[in-house]
């Protein structure tokens, strides 16, 4: 509780409009697992989720500053979240992206990347787990996102997530890789609270 309000303050001292989250107000937005806290980014965690990007990609910052700032900051359609270590240091990072261009029933994952000395210890995969959680919350029925073809280790964590390959773009980056376009369909993962209705339906099926 009290993070939270932290994390209210300190988003509201840097500009950030926390009204623009009204329509989720009710969902729990932190959570921790494993000594990290998850909650949304602001525009102060950009310079170190630009760290994170540079550590995973050889130097290479993918996204530039206004990037994150467009969808942090000036969307009212999208926002980041972060994981944090019990040093306050911010270690991973996810966004999502809630229209702008997606159909009415789509939530789409924009990014995500975790620090090399924390990988393969569940953080992408519970940040995932949080935005189904979410997109679902808000009436979605499929989390969309798009990997590069060549990254099998991310679609790996995608499949494992329930993500299925619905085509591949061709020359879909700037320097000419493909992508694939992967999807989740989200209509059955606000039941997991709700067993009965879920055997009911596994019943029918
Ligand atoms: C892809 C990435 C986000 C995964 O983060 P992570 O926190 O290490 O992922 P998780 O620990 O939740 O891993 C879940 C599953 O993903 C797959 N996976 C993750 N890292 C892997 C690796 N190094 N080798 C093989 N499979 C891997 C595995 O199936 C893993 O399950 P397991 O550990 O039970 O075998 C991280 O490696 C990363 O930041 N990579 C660079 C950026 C990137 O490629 N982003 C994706 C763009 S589409």
């Amino acid at each position: 509780m009290i993070n939270k309000i932290l994390t209210k303050l300190r988003t509201m001292s840097n500009g950030f409009n926390p009204r623009k989250y009204l329509a989720i107000e009710e969902l729990e937005l932190e959570s921790s697992q494993n000594g990290m806290i998850y909650r949304l980014a602001n525009r102060e965690d950009i310079v170190q989720m630009l760290a994170i990007e540079r550590d995973v990609y050889e130097g290479e910052v993918p996204w530039t500053f206004s990037h994150f700032d467009h969808e942090i900051v000036q969307s009212n359609q999208s926002f980041f979240m972060v994981a944090e270590n019990e040093d306050g240091k911010v270690v991973a990072f996810i966004g999502l992206r809630l229209g702008q261009g997606l159909r009415i029933n789509e939530a789409h994952i924009t990014n995500i990347a975790v620090s090399s000395s924390v990988q393969r210890q569940g953080i992408a995969s519970h940040m995932i787990q949080e935005l189904v959680k979410i997109a679902s919350h808000l009436g979605k029925e499929e989390l969309t996102l798009e990997a590069r073809r060549d990254n099998t280790l991310a679609q790996g964590l995608y499949r494992k997530q329930g993500f299925e390959t619905k085509k591949i773009l061709p020359s879909y980056y700037d320097d000419g890789g493909d992508a694939v376009l992967m999807g989740k369909s989200l209509k059955l993962a606000g039941l997991s609270d709700a067993p009965d209705e879920k055997e009911a339906l596994d019943d029918q099926a």
